[in-house]
């Protein structure tokens, strides 16, 4: 096998309760990537419809990932990589974690299928890092393992697999302004109070017992951030709005990742519809453009398409 394209999906971090540990894969939008194997050592990245991504592989997400996959397998020849980006960079539903996942991915398959899935998930955390400037894995990990996933520990790293209900499905309210996650992180305060932990690890709780019962009624209640959220709403534009029109339909929202995108849960297809109408009718009142996505979960994460 000397090339593989793929089918790298979007996804959902923190869902409001799990600061930089949950997370869900969405069915869409989906980059497609292309990786071959060059006969010379070196990468060589093109990116497809989107200038604004960095092709020089020292500084693309791509680069640390397959640099330390070729150092890890003692490859003695590198890749051709083409990005084919339906996921716009910057917009909060991990565009960055999808080219680095996707790149581990695709050497992994072409050089035998030698790596598990965490492993997979360490090395495509070396491309997240230079996105955000810091380690976290709530983007990469469903969109390796699938579904809805729990990075429970970092070092060492763990992660747990959760269950999915079949019957979610997502709004993706997405203006169109691109917020760095760097910049998105550089302004939360490291220090927090016990009274705001005690309640956050316990809508975070409650959130992935909800998966476990499909009690709707908790999974609403826990999706609740009481940390993260208060300090970034100022970087997303028309949040109240937007959430509290979706509200009559959604089992809860809040930013996704770390925005500007702000994700609405909702309960069965129909609803999601509705949820989007609603939402729609906000947004296009709004001199900013919005590009709004209904998606389900996706329990698969990463799909060969060639
Ligand atoms: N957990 C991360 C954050 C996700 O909110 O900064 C962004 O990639």
């Amino acid at each position: 096998m000397k090339k593989i394209t793929i089918s790298v999906p979007s996804s959902v971090a923190n869902v409001s309760c799990g600061f930089d540990v949950l997370g869900f894969c969405l069915d869409k939008p989906c980059d497609e990537m292309t990786v071959e194997i060059k006969k010379t050592k070196g990468l060589e990245i093109k990116i497809i419809n989107e200038k604004s991504i960095t092709t020089d592989p020292k500084n693309n997400v791509c680069g640390p990932v397959a640099f330390a996959m070729i150092k890890k397998l003692n490859l003695n020849h590198g890749f051709h990589i083409t990005i084919i980006k339906k996921i716009k960079p910057g917009s909060g539903i991990g565009s960055s974690a999808a080219s680095a996942a996707g790149m581990a991915f695709a050497i992994n398959y072409l050089t035998g299928n030698t790596f598990s899935k965490l492993e997979l998930v360490k090395f495509a955390m070396l491309g997240e890092e230079i996105a955000s400037g810091a380690k976290h894995a709530d983007n990469l990990s469903p969109v390796i393992f699938g579904g809805f996933t729990l990075v429970r520990s970092l070092n060492p790293l763990n992660i747990i697999s959760l269950p999915t209900i079949e019957e979610l499905y997502v709004i993706i309210t997405h203006p169109l302004i691109e917020l760095k996650t760097k910049d998105s992180r550089q302004i939360i305060n490291k220090q927090i109070s016990l009274e705001k932990a005690i309640q956050q690890w316990g809508n975070l709780g409650g959130f992935v017992a909800s998966l476990y019962t499909k009690d709707y009624e908790l999974l609403s209640k826990s999706i609740d951030d009481v940390i993260i959220e208060p300090q970034r709403l100022k970087l997303i534009p028309n949040f109240k709005e937007i959430v509290d029109a979706a509200s009559k339909y959604s089992l809860g929202s809040g930013i996704s990742g770390a925005g500007p995108s702000i994700f609405s849960i909702c309960k069965g297809e129909k609803n999601a519809e509705l949820a989007m109408d609603t939402i729609r009718k906000i947004t296009d009142k709004k001199k900013l453009e919005y590009n709004l996505i209904l998606s389900g979960v996706n329990k698969d994460g990463i799909k060969i398409i060639n």
